[in-house]
């Protein structure tokens, strides 16, 4: 007969590896998730210096440009909006928020030879160094950055921040329209007044690119834009940040 000391121990040492066995289970299967997340990311971040790669192949700068990804697009996006503004030469390109992408559609239209760039940012210092980078690479002649600060619209019965239009009242009808601001912070729903303030001003045949268009916010949205807009066809591109394009019919 097992004495009630060594039973005890038997069961103690029982628990012990019952618990270690559990905690090395943990630790196998976060090892996993650690090398698939790693193998994604990896993956992702290849994926972009393909990208960025190409931009610089495809814009033949000889300046840098600078920093994508972040609070800036990110290459996958920027590549889309150079294959769609060297293939389609659009003449009148709008942009709400300024940034590295004003400098690679400046690029586009200074390669195609025709078409201006009209950014609106609405934060006077970044509106002041994107004119900088302009200029460095000598983009002045092709892009116009407009200040625009963030002022109330109301749209049905709610109120937004967004920019001030002013400026843009010459513009002729839009032919590209990039939307990547204002900054999610300013509200929910941001970038929704770009429907109702622009998407009357495209022009037959227009593109609209929507960057961080898996976000939540964007997605919410895209369907609304769907609704009110039905005549703009939606379609979505696999970027890092989503990319949702909306055609006007020719
Ligand atoms: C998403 S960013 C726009 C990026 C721009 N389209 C580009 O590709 O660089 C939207 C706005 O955020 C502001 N912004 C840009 N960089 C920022 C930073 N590092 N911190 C805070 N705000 C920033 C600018 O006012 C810009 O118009």
């Amino acid at each position: 007969m097992l004495s009630i000391t060594t039973l005890l121990l038997i069961l103690t040492i029982s628990l012990l590896c019952v618990y270690t066995l559990h905690k090395v289970r943990l630790v196998h299967l976060l090892l996993h998730e650690t090398r698939d997340q790693s193998r994604s990311e990896n993956a992702g971040l290849f994926r972009q210096l393909e990208a960025l790669h190409g931009l610089y192949v495809e814009l033949g700068l000889d300046k840098s440009l600078p920093g994508t990804r972040g609070w800036a697009a990110s290459p996958d996006f920027l590549m889309e909006l150079v294959r769609h503004a060297r293939t389609a030469r659009p003449a009148c390109i709008v942009e709400c928020s300024s940034g590295t992408s004003t400098l690679v559609l400046a690029r586009c239209a200074q390669m195609n030879g025709c078409g201006k760039v009209y950014s609106l940012e609405h934060d006077a210092d970044y509106a002041i160094q994107t004119r900088a980078q302009l200029q460095r690479h000598g983009l002045s002649d092709w892009a116009v950055v407009l200040d625009a600060p963030l002022q109330p619209h109301v749209f049905g019965d709610s109120s937004w921040p967004w920019y001030a239009l002013d400026q843009l009242s010459a513009c002729p009808p839009i032919d590209l329209l990039v939307i990547d601001g204002p900054p999610q912070a300013t509200r929910a729903l941001a970038r929704y007044p770009a429907g109702p303030a622009l998407f009357l001003r495209l022009a037959a045949g227009a593109r609209v690119f929507l960057d961080d268009a898996s976000r939540d916010d964007e997605q919410a949205i895209l369907l609304r834009w769907q609704t009110e807009f039905p005549w703009l066809q939606q379609t979505f591109l696999p970027c890092e940040k989503g990319c949702a394009v909306l055609r006007k019919p020719a």
